[in-house]
C-alpha cells in the first residue's frame, strides 16, 4: 500500500466511525506561547482536552504535520543515521474529547491494524503503564495476545506529555515485529494516550475535567511496515525523493537528511518562516544547511528538489492534503535557492577567516575555542570543516574552549516561548455563551440598536456596569467596529445610550475568539449589561484606514509586477496615517524601480476602479489567482478583496473605487531582516502632507541660501567649493602660527624637553608639527585647544622608546588608559598645568 493511500485509509476509517475529520493546523501553532513547533496531532485540540475551549466535537480524526525540533521532542542531529527518525513527519491520529476512553480506543486501534491494514497478530506486542490494570485488562480482552505480549513499563516512555506543561497522561503503545533480522527489528507503530491530567509549571498534575483519547501514528513508519521495508526512506514516498537525490551525492545518511530537511524547510517556508539568527527561522537555516553540508554539491540543488511535493504524479505528493505547498511554490523555491546561495558564501568566508586566524600559529598550537565556536555560530561555518583544516596544518583544536562558548550561547538560544499570549478562560466562555459578535461594519458606520452583553473590567473581570472614568470591555451582539486584524488597526468611536445619558468612547477594538472587544472609557452616565447603545464609529479614521488597506493591496500589486511573482506578504501595518508593507525580496528594491512601483499605484487610483468583495470557496479562489498570506489557516469559505486585477484574501475593509485614495506616496525602503524588506507609504491627505514638508523644507533651504528654489544646488557646489578654500586657507594659518610660537627648550639630565602650550591649534596639525622633529634624545610635550577641549599630545625619540614609552607617560599622567603608541600619544585632559606636571615627573625618573 502506498503511503498515500494509508493516509487516506486511515482517515476513512474514523471518519465511518463518526469522527469529524479535521484538516492538519499549522506548524506554528496558534496562541501557544510554550510550543516551537506543533509536535503532535493534539496540539490544535490542547484547549479542548483542558477544558478551556467548549466544543460539540465528540471525535475528531487527522493527519498532522508535525516538526521535531527544538523543544522537549527533538531529533535534528539524530536524522539520517537512524533509518526511522524525521524532524518533519505526518502524524495520523483520533480523538475523543469527553466521548470513548479507554476500551473504544483499543478497539479502534486493533480492529484498524489488524482488519484494515492486515497486520499479523503473531508479531504485534503492546506496552502500558504499569500501573495501568485497566488498559492492561482491556488488552488481553480485545486482542487475545498472551500475557507476556502485554508489557508493563514503569517509565515515561509510557506516560505521554506534550511539552513541560499542558495535557498529559498514562499511554499504551503498538509495538510490530518486523523480523527482518535487525537489531530494532520491533517497531513502537502507535501511540494510544489515555488523556487524563493537565500538568503545571511546577510539574503538577490536575485531574482534566473529561478524560480524552489522543493517539499518534507515525505515517511514514506505518508505511515502511506495510511496504516491508526496513528503513522509513526506502518506502515508496521517500524513494521518490531520493532519486531526485542520488545524482548529487551517494551517501544513505545524506539520502536521509537532504530528503528529510528538504521537505521540513518547505513547509515551514509554506508558513511563512524565513531563514534567519533567531528561533525558528534558524531551525529553518539549520535544516537547510544540514542539507547542503550533505550534499556537498557547488551549485544549489535543494529547489530543484523540492518539486517532487508538489507532482501530482509522484508518489512523493503532498500538495493535495497540504495546498500550502503549491502556493508557495515560488517562495519555497527562491528561498531555498537564496539561503543555499549565501551558505555558499558563508563557506568560503569562513575558509578566509579560518586562514587569517590561524595564520600566525605554527604546527602544534592550538587556535582558541571561542573563535572555532565564533566562525561555527557568527558566520555558520561547519565545525567539521574546522577540524578538518586544523588536522591539515596540524594545529589543535581546543575543545574545551569551544564547549564553553556553546553551552552559553545554548543557554542564550534557548526556547523561552514565542511570547504570543495564550487566549485567556474567560473569552472562550464568552465565546461559547454567545458565539462570534455579527460584524455590521463593512455596510454601515453605525448601529442604532446594539445589545451590550457584558461588561468586563481591565482586570478580566465580569462587572454588568461600569460608571464615568471607568476603563472597560463592551461586548456588543453586533457592532460597526472593525477589530485589529490582518495588519489592520482596530476602530475607535462611540458607543452611547441616549435614555441614560452614558456616553463610552471607544479607543480601540480588539478580537478574541470571535468576539470584537471594544477598549471604552466611559465619560459620562454608566452603562449596564442589557442596555440597547448606538455604536458609532470614527469615519474619518475608518476612512483613512480604507485609504491605507486598499493602498496596501495595490503595493502588493504593483511589488509583484515590478519585481516578480516571488515577493511575498511577510506582515504589514495599516494604520489611519500610514501604511507599511514587509515582503520577501534578496536585494534593496531601488530608486527607479521604486517610482515604477509609485506609478503603477497611482495609475490604478487614477483609473478609479471599483472594489469588490466575494465570498468564495478557498481553493476556488486560489484557482481563480487570490493570494493568500502564507501562516494563516483559512476556513473552507474565505473573503476575497478584488481591486481592477488584484485579488487578496483579505478580512479589511476598503475604499468603495480607488480614487478615494487621491495620493499614494513611498516614504522608505530598508531591509527589516535577511531576505525582507519593508516599504512605508502614505495615501490621501497625509501623502500631500509628506510631500508639501518636503517643499517647506526646500522653500526654507532656498531662503537660507538666498536662491530661488531651481538654484540651490548650484549655489550649494559653489558654497561647498568656497568652503574648501577656506579651510586650506586656515589651516596654512594655523601653520604659520605655529612656526611663530616660541617653543620652550629645556634638558632633563641630559635629555632634551621641548614644551608649549598652544592655544585653539587643531590637534592634526601639532602632530604635523611633532612628527616633523626627529631629533634623537628627545622628549616633546605640547598641549593645545580645540573646540574648547583640551588635548595633551606627547613624542619621545625611538631611541628613548627603550626605556620610556610615550603612551605610558600621558596615561599616567592623565590617569587613565589612552591612544597611541611607544613615540606618539595624544588624550584629552582635565589636569592644570600637564608640562609641568611631565617635567617633574621626569625629572624624579631620570
Ligand atoms: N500525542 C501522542 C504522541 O505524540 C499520541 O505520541
Amino acid at each position: 500500500m502506498k503511503l498515500n493511500e494509508i493516509r487516506a485509509k486511515f482517515l476513512k476509517f474514523f471518519i465511518e466511525n463518526n469522527h469529524r475529520l479535521v484538516s492538519s493546523s499549522l506548524l506554528i501553532p496558534e496562541h501557544d506561547p510554550t510550543l516551537m513547533f506543533t509536535n503532535a496531532g493534539m496540539v490544535q485540540f490542547k484547549n479542548i482536552f483542558t477544558g478551556k475551549q467548549q466544543t460539540d466535537m465528540k471525535r475528531a480524526v487527522s493527519s498532522q504535520k508535525c516538526l521535531r525540533v527544538g523543544g522537549k521532542h527533538n531529533d535534528l542531529e539524530t536524522v539520517g543515521y537512524t533509518s526511522r527518525h524525521h524532524t518533519f513527519f505526518e502524524m495520523l491520529g483520533n480523538f475523543s474529547f469527553g466521548d470513548y476512553f479507554k476500551e473504544t480506543a483499543i478497539e479502534l486501534a486493533w480492529n484498524f491494524i489488524t482488519q484494515e491494514l492486515s497486520l499479523d497478530k503473531n508479531r504485534l506486542s503492546i506496552t502500558v503503564y504499569h500501573t495501568d490494570d485497566e488498559a492492561y485488562e482491556i488488552w488481553r480482552k480485545i486482542s487475545g495476545l498472551a500475557d507476556e505480549k502485554i508489557i508493563r513499563i514503569a517509565t515515561d516512555d509510557n506516560f505521554w506529555s506534550m511539552g513541560n506543561t499542558g495535557p498529559c497522561g498514562p499511554c499504551s503503545e503498538i509495538f510490530y515485529d518486523t523480523d527482518l533480522n535487525s537489531d530494532d527489528k520491533v517497531v513502537e507503530i502507535w501511540n494510544l494516550v489515555f488523556m487524563e491530567f493537565d500538568k503545571d509549571a511546577e510539574g503538577n498534575l490536575h485531574a482534566l475535567p473529561k478524560k480524552c483519547i489522543d493517539t499518534g501514528m507515525g505515517l511514514e513508519r506505518i508505511t515502511a511496515v506495510l511496504q516491508n521495508v526496513y528503513d522509513n526512506y526506502d518506502t515508496d514516498f521517500f524513494t521518490a525523493i531520493i532519486s531526485h537525490i542520488q545524482k548529487y551525492c551517494t551517501s544513505k545518511v545524506a539520502h536521509r537528511i537532504i530528503a528529510d530537511h528538504m521537505r521540513a524547510a518547505a513547509f515551514l517556508i509554506a508558513e511563512g518562516v524565513l531563514p534567519g539568527n533567531e528561533g525558528r527561522n534558524y531551525i529553518l537555516r539549520r535544516l537547510i544547511r544540514r542539507a547542503v553540508r550533505y550534499l556537498g554539491y557547488d551549485d544549489p540543488i535543494l529547489h530543484r528538489i523540492f518539486p517532487v511535493l508538489i507532482d501530482s504524479t509522484s508518489p512523493a505528493f503532498m500538495g493535495d492534503i497540504y495546498p500550502e505547498l503549491l502556493r508557495a511554490k515560488n517562495l519555497i523555491e527562491t528561498t531555498l535557492k537564496a539561503e543555499e546561495e549565501n551558505f555558499k558564501d558563508t563557506l568560503t568566508k569562513g575558509i578566509h577567516m579560518l586562514e587569517k586566524y590561524t595564520a600566525d600559529l605554527n604546527p602544534g598550537d592550538t587556535l582558541s575555542g571561542e573563535l572555532a565556536f565564533k566562525l561555527y555560530d557568527t558566520y555558520g561555518f561547519p565545525i567539521d570543516i574546522t577540524l578538518d583544516i586544523l588536522k591539515e596544518k596540524k594545529i589543535n583544536f581546543d575543545h574545551r574552549g569551544f564547549n564553553n562558548a556553546m553551552q552559553t550561547q545554548k543557554a542564550r538560544s534557548k526556547w523561552s516561548g514565542s511570547g504570543e499570549k495564550s487566549v485567556d478562560q474567560l473569552w472562550f466562555n464568552f465565546a461559547d455563551k454567545f458565539g462570534n459578535t455579527k460584524f455590521i461594519g463593512y455596510e454601515n458606520d453605525e448601529i442604532g440598536d446594539a445589545k451590550v452583553l457584558n461588561i468586563i473590567s481591565m482586570e478580566n473581570e465580569i462587572i454588568n456596569a461600569a460608571h464615568v472614568g471607568n476603563k472597560v470591555i463592551i461586548i456588543l451582539d453586533k457592532t460597526p467596529f472593525y477589530a485589529e486584524s490582518g495588519g489592520q488597526l482596530g476602530d475607535t468611536g462611540t458607543i452611547l445610550n441616549a435614555v441614560n445619558n452614558n456616553v463610552a468612547i471607544v479607543e480601540n477594538t480588539h478580537k478574541v475568539n470571535g468576539l470584537h472587544l471594544h477598549q471604552c472609557i466611559i465619560k459620562s452616565g454608566s452603562i449596564h449589561e442589557g442596555d440597547v447603545v448606538v455604536a458609532s464609529i470614527n469615519k474619518d479614521k475608518r476612512e483613512n484606514l480604507c485609504r491605507n488597506h486598499t493602498a496596501t493591496h495595490l503595493l502588493h500589486f504593483a511589488l509583484r509586477n515590478v519585481l516578480g511573482n516571488q515577493v511575498t506578504q511577510k506582515g504589514s501595518l495599516v494604520a489611519p496615517d500610514r501604511l507599511r508593507f514587509d515582503f520577501s525580496y534578496s536585494t534593496q528594491v531601488n530608486y527607479n524601480q521604486l517610482c515604477l512601483i509609485e506609478n503603477i499605484v497611482n495609475n490604478l487610483i487614477r483609473a478609479n476602479h471599483t472594489t469588490s468583495t466575494k465570498i468564495q470557496n478557498m481553493d476556488q479562489a486560489i484557482n481563480e489567482g487570490a493570494i493568500a498570506l502564507f501562516g494563516e489557516k483559512y476556513s473552507d469559505q474565505v473573503r476575497v478583496v478584488n481591486v481592477g486585477s488584484s485579488r487578496e484574501l483579505c478580512g479589511g475593509t476598503h475604499v468603495q473605487r480607488t480614487g478615494e485614495i487621491g495620493l499614494f506616496k513611498i516614504v522608505t525602503e530598508c531591509s527589516i531582516a535577511f531576505g525582507v524588506r519593508r516599504i512605508e507609504a502614505f495615501t490621501g491627505q497625509e501623502a500631500i502632507n509628506y510631500i508639501r514638508n518636503n517643499e517647506t523644507t526646500l522653500k526654507q533651504i532656498a531662503e537660507h541660501l538666498k536662491a530661488p528654489v531651481n538654484d540651490i544646488i548650484n549655489r550649494l557646489t559653489i558654497l561647498n567649493q568656497e568652503r574648501k578654500k577656506f579651510e586650506a586657507k586656515i589651516k596654512s594659518l594655523h601653520k604659520r602660527v605655529v612656526n611663530l610660537e616660541n617653543i620652550k627648550h629645556t634638558t632633563i639630565n641630559g635629555i632634551n624637553f621641548l614644551s608649549n602650550a598652544f592655544v585653539d591649534i587643531p590637534a592634526d596639525i601639532i602632530r604635523e608639527l611633532i612628527l616633523r622633529n626627529r631629533e634623537l634624545h628627545t622628549v616633546i610635550v605640547y598641549t593645545t585647544t580645540e573646540d574648547n577641549k583640551n588635548i595633551l599630545i606627547v613624542k619621545i625619540s625611538k631611541d628613548l622608546t627603550s626605556i620610556m614609552s610615550a603612551k605610558e607617560l600621558v596615561a599616567n599622567i592623565i590617569g587613565k588608559s589612552c591612544g597611541g603608541n611607544a613615540e606618539l600619544a595624544q588624550a584629552g585632559y582635565h589636569h592644570s598645568d600637564p608640562i609641568t606636571s611631565i617635567y617633574n615627573y621626569l625629572h624624579d625618573k631620570i
